[in-house]
């Protein structure tokens, strides 16, 4: 709302500032005026990790994290699980609006036509050792394709814009599966462009020798349903990425890999794999108790729990958990899973977790899934890579047009030694450190 205000004396020279709030936020450059003598800098904020600073506006993913809510372009997050398949919400997302049956239609042909991968790309995805890591992989071959499309450079041009985000939307599954099939030493396997987004993906993975791959449609569904919850999250560390690298007019591909990059850290995409691992640690229900007292203890952390935003629940991990019901009817159960149950039942129901609000996140039950539906650890944050290109690619056209938008560059706090000059080499102590170590 306009017209609010916040009034601010500076104790320091008793001078008073009427600083404009607008949606609950005040600009940081409002601040800047407010100096104890005219030759200062102006007042900053100090925000490490952004914990309470808005730096953008934007209309694509709302959070309320206290009540757990979760919405797209408006969307609750529950609806488009339930009526969407991942298509029509990656149009969503980048247009602002779901499409109507000729639209979607239209979109999808588009997407297909551009799901094939030079055949040089594949030639540098060969390079890779045997058992490089698929993420790894992902992420160097992402920022490679821009050696393949020297055009995309050319950020400011919509029309130019516009195609290489389908481009990116359509080789990513591509690039995924030839990263998970150059790991088991399996060829390469073209798209198949009957099949759906998920389905085709399934198809590169683990089609054989048989002449056409028929995914299991609810596997391929619970698929298209992890796609949609993993689609956007607003600004987490890796879509903080894309913007700050794509606001320097880096072409999508660098700026998408930069983005990768960020999400593989265990903290955030990385932690579905670690779930994973810490799950196969425990081992069996009776070992949960000494682990979370050792999670207590600040020995190791709960991974998929936590979360910076929500502090109640997160509604990404209640449909994950409905998914996993589905998965199972089909592969049967996962014994993980029960471990998982009853991690989450101490976990909840312990202060230590209830003190600082945390809960299991999207990352908590999403690799039990994929392992049920039989993808390796190793793979998983590639799985969240895919439909998070689509948020990523939002937010960085969103960044792109935006005209308050300029090249990210955040200040800092020097608390480095004043100015000082060069000593020679002879005048030069020894440090205190060398000389403990020696
Ligand atoms: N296990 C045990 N303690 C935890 C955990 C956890 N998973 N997460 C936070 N804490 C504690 C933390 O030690 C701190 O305690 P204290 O106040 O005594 O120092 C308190 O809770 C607040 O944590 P924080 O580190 O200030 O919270 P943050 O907002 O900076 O970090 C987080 C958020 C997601 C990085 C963190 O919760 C975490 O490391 N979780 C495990 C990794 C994980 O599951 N990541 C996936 C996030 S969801 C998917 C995505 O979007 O990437």
């Amino acid at each position: 709302m306009a017209d609010q205000s916040f009034n601010i004396t500076d104790n320091r020279t008793g001078k008073s500032y009427t600083l404009p709030v607008h949606d609950g936020t005040i600009r940081a450059m409002d601040l800047r005026p407010i100096k104890a003598d005219p030759e200062e800098f102006g007042t900053m904020t100090y925000d490490p990790a952004f914990l309470n600073t808005a730096s953008c506006r934007s209309a694509i993913t709302y959070i309320d994290g206290d009540r757990g809510i979760l919405r797209y372009r408006g969307y609750p997050i529950e609806e488009l699980a339930e009526k969407c398949s991942f298509m029509e919400v990656a149009y969503l997302l980048l247009n602002g609006e779901l499409p109507t049956q000729i639209e979607l239609d239209q979109w999808i042909t588009e997407i297909k036509s551009h799901t094939m991968i030079h055949e040089t790309t594949k030639h540098f995805l060969q390079g890779f050792r045997y058992n490089a890591h698929p993420m790894t992989m992902f992420i160097s071959t992402v920022a490679a394709l821009s050696s393949v499309y020297p055009e995309c450079k050319h950020v400011l041009d919509p029309t130019i814009r516009r195609r290489e985000i389908v481009r990116l939307i359509a080789k990513v599954p591509t690039i995924a599966a030839y990263c998970y099939r150059h790991q088991l030493g399996y060829p390469y396997v073209y798209p198949d462009n009957d099949l759906s987004y998920a389905e085709n993906f399934m198809n590169m993975l683990w089609r054989m020798a048989e002449p056409k791959f028929l995914a299991n449609p609810v596997l391929a569904r619970a698929l298209d349903i992890l796609f949609i919850l993993h689609a956007d999250h607003e600004q987490n560390c890796s879509t903080n990425v894309m913007r700050c690298v794509g606001s320097s007019q880096a072409d999508p591909y660098v700026s998408l890999s930069a983005a990768a990059a960020a999400l593989s850290g265990p903290l955030h995409g990385g932690a579905n794999e670690e779930v994973l691992r810490m799950l196969d640690e425990i081992g069996t229900v009776d070992n949960v108790k000494p682990y979370v007292d050792k999670v207590k203890s600040g020995h190791t952390k709960l991974m998929g729990f936590g979360h910076r935003v929500y502090k109640n629940y997160d509604p990404r991990a209640r449909i994950i958990k409905w998914t996993a019901n589905q998965v199972f009817e089909v592969t049967g159960r996962n014994r993980k899973i029960d471990v998982a149950l009853a991690l989450e039942k101490i976990a909840l129901e312990d202060e230590y977790f209830v003190k600082r609000k945390l809960y299991p996140n999207v990352d908590f039950y999403s690799g039990i899934i994929y392992e049920a539906m039989g993808f390796e650890p190793s793979i998983f944050t590639v799985l969240f890579a895919i439909p998070r290109t689509v948020g990523w690619l939002a937010q960085w056209q969103e960044m792109i047009t935006d005209p308050e938008q300029k090249i990210s560059r955040p200040r800092q706090l020097y608390i480095g030694h004043a100015e000082r000059h060069v000593p020679t080499l002879a005048e030069r102590s020894v440090p205190a450190t060398a000389i403990a170590m020696s």
